[in-house]
């Protein structure tokens, strides 16, 4: 796509791929993605990230419309992961910049990755500006948001935050702005990348929110390095992030499970006649119906988690095992949970994810299993943990 000058002397430079559908090789991507890049021309020229290496072509065709690469003085490196530095030894080896600023972990990872101690690095941190003549740039580190190494530039003189993964929705579109689209589809999407790629690095989320508020800096225009760039919705976007973070829910509960004979489904589809009847909100996933990013995307303001399998070979079954590990690594907190499920001889695998939930500081509030296919009285036990569960959700979620 065309390069887009959104603010004077401002432009994207990003390319929109499409195709992608997994997204790091652990998230699912059902609408693609965008690599956002940009260029803010002073009296020097910066350019701030590349792209993927698949998307070079049309990444050095958006630059150059807008700046021959000759022309370009300084390189300012948010975050080196490839999606955002896979161009990067071709633009230096074109560019030949003055300057590539980044953090000192930036640098460790340029040299980790590209191997190359002869570019001229420049470690900045937060607070360090660099005055391009007409236009400033100030540093601001981003540590684990979401990597070690990413960091974010404001624009000074156009309230400008280059804010790099933070912010970011996986989202293919010809659009490049959030005034331009449905505002709770983006929110939706956004929520999404948060749950799966932020989610455990909360806490640094609300440490950069604050370090910004302690810089006094307007934020006017937010530009990720995924998705379309805010400038209608900024507040909203920065309220939402920071009730991620927070890890506030609303009346929710997800349901997960996996099923041999559907006996365990039967349990599932109980405990959620329960809390319907309470009236909570409940999503219900079959693991070999959905992905394990859609789960989280919901579990990110549910109060109640509640995790089911059938006994296979004294454990759970494989998808949920999958489940249950991607789930522990974005730490989700301050929930409530449950486990149940049907089995033939063992019965192992209810008390193993109950053991997950703990590990994830979830409140267990029971671990049901039932001898192979559940009678009547055995669903009503089910659909009574389904009622008692949705006072625990009104009680986390303030209602
Ligand atoms: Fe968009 Fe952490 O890379």
């Amino acid at each position: 796509m065309a390069a887009v000058e959104f603010l004077p002397n401002v432009y994207w430079v990003g390319v929109v791929d499409w195709n992608l559908r997994d997204f790091h090789g652990y998230a699912a991507a059902p609408r693609g993605t965008t690599y956002n890049a940009y260029v803010i021309k002073g009296e020097k020229t910066v350019l701030v990230d590349t792209v993927s290496a698949a998307c070079s072509r049309a990444f050095f065709e958006a630059v150059e419309a807008v700046v021959p690469l000759e022309a370009i003085d300084y390189l300012v490196v948010n975050h080196v992961e490839p999606d955002h530095s896979g161009c990067l030894m071709e633009a230096v080896e074109r560019i030949r910049p003055e300057k590539i600023f980044c953090t000192a972990m930036g640098k460790a990872f340029m040299l980790s990755h590209y191997h190359r101690s002869d570019w001229p690095y420049e470690v900045v941190q937060t607070g360090q500006s660099l005055p391009l003549g007409g236009k400033t740039i100030d540093f601001l580190e981003l540590k684990m948001l979401h990597w070690p190494d990413n960091m974010g530039c404001y624009v000074r003189e156009d309230g400008l935050l280059i804010s790099s993964d933070a912010f970011g929705q996986n989202w293919a579109t010809s659009e490049r702005f959030d005034d331009e689209m449905d505002f709770n589809e983006m929110a939706g999407l956004m929520g999404s990348y948060y749950a799966n790629i932020i989610l455990p690095f909360s806490e640094h989320v609300l440490k950069a929110l604050g370090r910004v508020e302690e810089l006094g800096w307007p934020i006017r225009m937010i530009a990720p390095s995924h998705g379309v760039i805010l400038r209608g919705h900024v507040e909203e976007a920065v309220g939402l992030y920071r009730r991620w973070a927070r890890q506030e829910v609303a009346r929710k509960a997800v349901i997960v499970y996996d099923t041999m004979w559907k006996s365990t489904a039967l349990m599932a589809e109980a405990i959620a006649e329960g809390l319907i009847e309470k009236g909570v909100t409940v999503r219900v996933f079959h693991m070999k119906a959905c992905h394990h990013s859609d789960v989280v995307a919901e579990v990110l303001d549910a109060a109640a988690v509640i995790l089911g399998s059938s006994t296979h070979n004294n454990g759970m079954l494989p998808l949920m095992a999958d489940m249950v590990r991607y789930m522990e690594g974005l730490r989700p907190r301050g929930r409530v949970g449950a486990a149940f499920g049907s089995y033939g001889w063992s019965g192992e695998a209810p008390k193993q994810l109950s053991e997950a939930l703990e590990r994830m500081r979830m409140k267990v509030c029971d671990v049901l299993r039932v001898k192979n296919v559940p009678a009547e009285a055995d669903l009503a036990v089910c659909k009574d943990l389904g009622r008692r569960l949705a006072g625990e959700v009104d009680a986390l979620a303030g209602a």
